[in-house]
């Protein structure tokens, strides 16, 4: 059993990390999908609204037999992960800008758990420039995020508004 946490902000999620999901299936029996509690942020969505948004998203899209589930998570990944007897950790790479900051916390997570290995995966194209950091800023400046994220997820940022 083959089991990974793919873990972040998701705020929201966004088709890009939704590729991602769908491209970790591929290799790994089961994908916890890890929302990050951090008390220093002030997030658009709550860590219960995230993960509501995140399992409404996931019922709609081909899992190819891998099971995916939602959770949250506080304090160190790596001891999540072994709580959780996961092998991996998986993040997305879009540009090589992400590079050196997933390089960073790949080999300190490394250093903090030699055994558990982290896999970066890349995105299709057409999501390679797209963040939840600027879906969230164009949102809230009237412009158009069609096809950047699930329509889900438009429609909860427009209830909040
Ligand atoms: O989507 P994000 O915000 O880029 O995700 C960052 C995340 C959640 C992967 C990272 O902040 C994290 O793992 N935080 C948990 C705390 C921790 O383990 N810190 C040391 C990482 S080297």
């Amino acid at each position: 059993m083959r089991r990974a946490i793919y873990p972040g902000s998701f705020d929201p999620v966004t088709n890009g990390h939704l590729d991602i999901i769908q491209r970790g299936c591929k290799l790994f029996d089961e994908i916890i999908v890890a929302i990050l509690v951090n008390p220093d942020k002030t997030p658009f969505f709550s860590v219960e609204e995230r993960r509501e948004i995140l399992n409404g998203v996931l019922k709609d899209i081909e899992q190819g037999g891998c099971k995916v589930v939602v959770e949250s998570f506080e304090g160190l990944l790596v001891q999540y992960a072994a709580e959780r007897q996961a092998n991996a950790i998986v993040r997305g790479i879009r540009a090589i800008s992400d590079y050196e900051y997933e390089l960073q916390m790949a080999l300190m997570n490394r250093r903090l758990e030699p055994s558990l290995e982290t896999v970066f995966m890349m995105p299709a194209e057409a999501y390679s420039y797209v963040s939840s950091r600027l879906v969230k800023e164009v949102f809230q400046l009237g412009g158009n995020i069609d096809g950047l994220v699930p329509p889900l997820v438009e429609q909860r940022m427009r209830g909040k508004k």
